[in-house]
């Protein structure tokens, strides 16, 4: 994956990610070098950066200069970052290639790949107590929503719902997406929202959950029809380590129909913001669209 999103996804958004994400060295010490190496390697590997692109556009969206939010938004691709380094290792996925190369425990060794998503996950939060400007109160607001988006209330609790297959009923498989991958998303609108000042975040939570829900709908759907070169990632996972998916649970057609249904939902709940919506809506139709 190192081809930029195209088709309205914000591009000056992404070229600021990446420039930001690209001066993070995590300290200087020769001894941790290759724990520092194989952290900028899973994260200077080229992801869509969906998640700090959502927190920006939710700043700019709300008349406010994007970069006043870029340490949050960078913490944010940090944990995202660090879950797909554990989700890839032989515990869990077994994946060989992320972002178009080789995965972190394949290239460094599991023993550091997991220390490198450990790093990853303290130096977010690190990133946003140091460098974040703003009010405390925003910046608490900020750092309670990350921390409950990663908890067991999100993404680690979907994530052991997924190796533990417990998905029984299909309001759990809705579940099950909302926490693993739906709740950091919704973190990165609701950020933008916070550190931006706004009284009421919750008009935001309800687009971001649309949008989770889709993007990880997508996902599954990607893993079914999807090319190896433009995803980064393999493919037929899935269906090889029997996992629960909205393809799986309801068949490809209805899957890439509830995707739609997600969407349009998406769009109706953007109308709903006291923003300009340009950004969160082409990013919506990219996550929607988009074949990697
Ligand atoms: C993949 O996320 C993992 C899931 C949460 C389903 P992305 O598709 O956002 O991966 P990158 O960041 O672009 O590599
Ligand atoms: C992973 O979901 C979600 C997180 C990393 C939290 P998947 O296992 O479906 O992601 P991919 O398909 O490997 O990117
Ligand atoms: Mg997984
Ligand atoms: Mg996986
Ligand atoms: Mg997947």
């Amino acid at each position: 994956m190192s081809q930029a999103p195209t088709d309205g996804y914000p591009a000056d958004l992404l070229a600021t990610v990446e420039d930001y994400l690209g001066t993070l060295d995590f300290g200087v010490d020769h001894r941790a070098a290759r724990l520092t190496e194989a952290m900028r390697y899973s994260l200077l590997a080229g992801g869509k950066r969906i998640r700090p692109v959502l927190t920006l556009a939710t700043a700019r969206g709300r008349g406010a200069d994007a970069h006043t939010v870029l340490p949050t938004a960078a913490a944010l691709e940090l944990i995202h970052t660090y879950s797909l380094i554990h989700d890839d290792l032989p515990a869990i996925d077994d994946d060989t290639l992320r972002r178009g190369r080789p995965t972190c425990h394949v290239a460094f060794g599991e023993d550091v790949a997991i220390l490198a998503g450990d790093g990853l996950f303290a130096e977010a939060f690190s990133l946003v107590l140091t460098r974040q400007t703003g009010g405390c109160e925003a910046v608490l607001g900020a750092l309670a929503e990350i921390a409950a988006a990663t908890g067991v209330q999100g993404m680690v609790g979907g994530q052991y719902m997924d190796v533990a297959g417990e998905a029984a009923a299909d309001d759990d498989l809705r579940t099950l997406h909302a926490l693993k991958t739906g709740r950091l998303i919704q973190a990165s609108v609701v950020c933008g929202a916070l550190l931006t000042g706004a009284e009421d975040v919750e008009p935001y939570r309800a687009y971001a959950a649309e949008l989770g829900l889709l993007f990880q709908i997508v996902d599954d759907i990607l893993d079914e029809t999807g090319a190896v070169d433009e995803l980064g990632k393999s493919v037929g996972k899935d269906r090889a380590l029997e996992k629960v998916t909205y393809v799986s649970r309801f068949g490809m057609e209805r899957a890439a129909q509830l995707a739609d249904e997600a969407r349009d939902r998406a769009h109706t709940l953007l109308g709903e913001l006291p923003a300009d919506t340009a950004d969160l809506a082409a990013v919506a139709r990219f996550i929607h669209d988009r074949r990697r």
